[in-house]
Order: structure tokens, then sequence, then C-alpha cells
């Protein structure tokens, strides 16, 4: 199930890369964040919220600040 969600995406990412073309990869990196995020939600994991890493914040774990625990 994970496969048939995210392979989409991660092909799309890997030409991408292949290719050398950043705006492609800035969106198939969105796409395949989308695609993790919206099976974490319907399986009722949505505390599993991955992100796309930001370069002006320290660190890209899960840093939102309120606790979730
Ligand atoms: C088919 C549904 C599905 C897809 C697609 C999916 N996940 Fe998950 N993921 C889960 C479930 C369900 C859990 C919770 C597992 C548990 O609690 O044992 C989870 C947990 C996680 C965790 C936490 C693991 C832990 O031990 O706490 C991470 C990190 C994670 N997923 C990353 C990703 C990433 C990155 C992607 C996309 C590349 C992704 N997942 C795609 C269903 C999915």
């Amino acid at each position: 199930m994970i496969a048939s969600v995210t392979e989409q995406p991660f092909k799309e990412l890997r030409s991408a890369i292949q290719s050398k073309d950043a705006t492609a990869f800035t969106k198939a990196y969105a796409d395949l964040t989308d695609a993790c995020n919206s099976c974490h939600q319907a399986l009722n994991h949505g505390v599993v919220e991955i992100r796309v890493p930001n370069p002006t914040s320290a660190s890209d774990l899960n840093t939102n600040s309120m606790p979730r625990n």
C-alpha cells in the first residue's frame, strides 16, 4: 500500500534529480510529502507529519512550538 501511494511521486523525484531540474524537484518533493501525510491522516496517524525541510529552521524534526503528547 505504501508503494502504491508513493511509487509515482518517488519516480517523479528521481527524474527531477536526474535531470537536475530544481523546479521539478521542489514540486515532486511536495507531492511526495503530501502522499506520506495523506496516508498518515487517513490511518489516524496524523501526528506523523512529514514536512519539507526549512533552511531557516534550526531543526527539521517535529519542532512545532506546541508539544503534541
Ligand atoms: C500506506 C500508508 C502510509 C504511507 C503512504 C506512508 N506512511 Fe508513514 N506511517 C504509516 C502508518 C500507519 C504509521 C504508524 C505506524 C505505527 O504506529 O506503528 C506511519 C509512521 C511513520 C513514521 C513514524 C515511525 C515511528 O516509528 O514513529 C514516519 C517517520 C513515517 N511514517 C514516514 C513516512 C514517509 C516519509 C512517507 C512517505 C515517503 C510515509 N511515511 C508514507 C502509514 C503510511
